[in-house]
């Protein structure tokens, strides 16, 4: 199942649009910001499908029937660039607990790349429900790389993705390896590059929330 944000929210579609426009995306604060903002609005979006329980909350003049959220979920993030995402995921999970995965393409003479995974902190997952930040999903091998590595910690409850702008292959790919995730996106596009990037895409969305090129 995939769902486009921006079909819900006009508000999602207009943050999108100014992480792909060249003139705005290179205020790096903006560019964050925008990628947090998808991070909350997805969180909500999320909660919504997640278990809640009854409780009786006592209030200064009495008792009120609430309705709290059972458990919160493990929120986990593909260095670097998936930081920005997470702490908008985390702006509303707040008490959720938190798996950091390095992962990064190793690029081969011919144009190829291998993802390659060396880092990995992560409470166990049993059972958990598990959110993935990553805020391009391309190819989709990262994502499923991670997947893969974050079920040796446990077999979650459910897992959802988080992105900012998905790639009909990439989705396919993730789908057919993992069918059960939920993709969580603010826009779907159609091409890929030889390299793996998005088109139209945005660029590459470690750089621009960080400056690390
Ligand atoms: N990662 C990015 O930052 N951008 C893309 O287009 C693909 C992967």
């Amino acid at each position: 199942m995939v769902i486009n944000l921006s079909e819900q929210h006009s508000l999602v579609s207009n943050w999108v649009a100014e992480l792909r426009d060249t003139e705005i995306q290179t205020d790096r604060m903006r560019f964050r910001r925008n990628l947090e903002r998808i991070g909350e609005i997805a969180a909500y979006e999320i909660s919504k499908l997640l278990p809640w329980e009854e409780k009786e909350i006592t209030t200064p003049l009495g008792s009120a029937p609430s309705k709290v959220l059972k458990e919160q979920p493990v929120l986990a993030t593909i260095l670097r660039a998936g930081l920005p995402l997470h702490q908008g995921l985390l702006n509303y999970f707040d008490r959720a607990d938190n798996a950091f995965i390095s992962a990064y393409r190793k690029h081969h003479r011919d144009g190829s790349f291998e993802i390659s995974l060396d880092y990995i902190s992560c409470p166990s997952l049993e059972n958990r429900v598990v959110i993935i930040a990553d805020p391009m999903l391309a190819t989709g091998s990262s994502l499923v790389k991670t997947v893969q590595y974050l079920r040796d910690e446990g077999q979650p409850a459910e897992m959802h993705i988080v992105c900012a702008i998905a790639c009909t292959v990439g989705v396919e790919f993730v789908h057919r390896i993992e069918p059960k995730v939920k993709i969580w996106c603010g826009a779907i596009d159609d091409e890929l590059t030889a390299k793996g990037y998005i088109v139209p895409g945005l660029g590459d969305a470690g750089d621009l929330a960080y400056g690390t090129k």
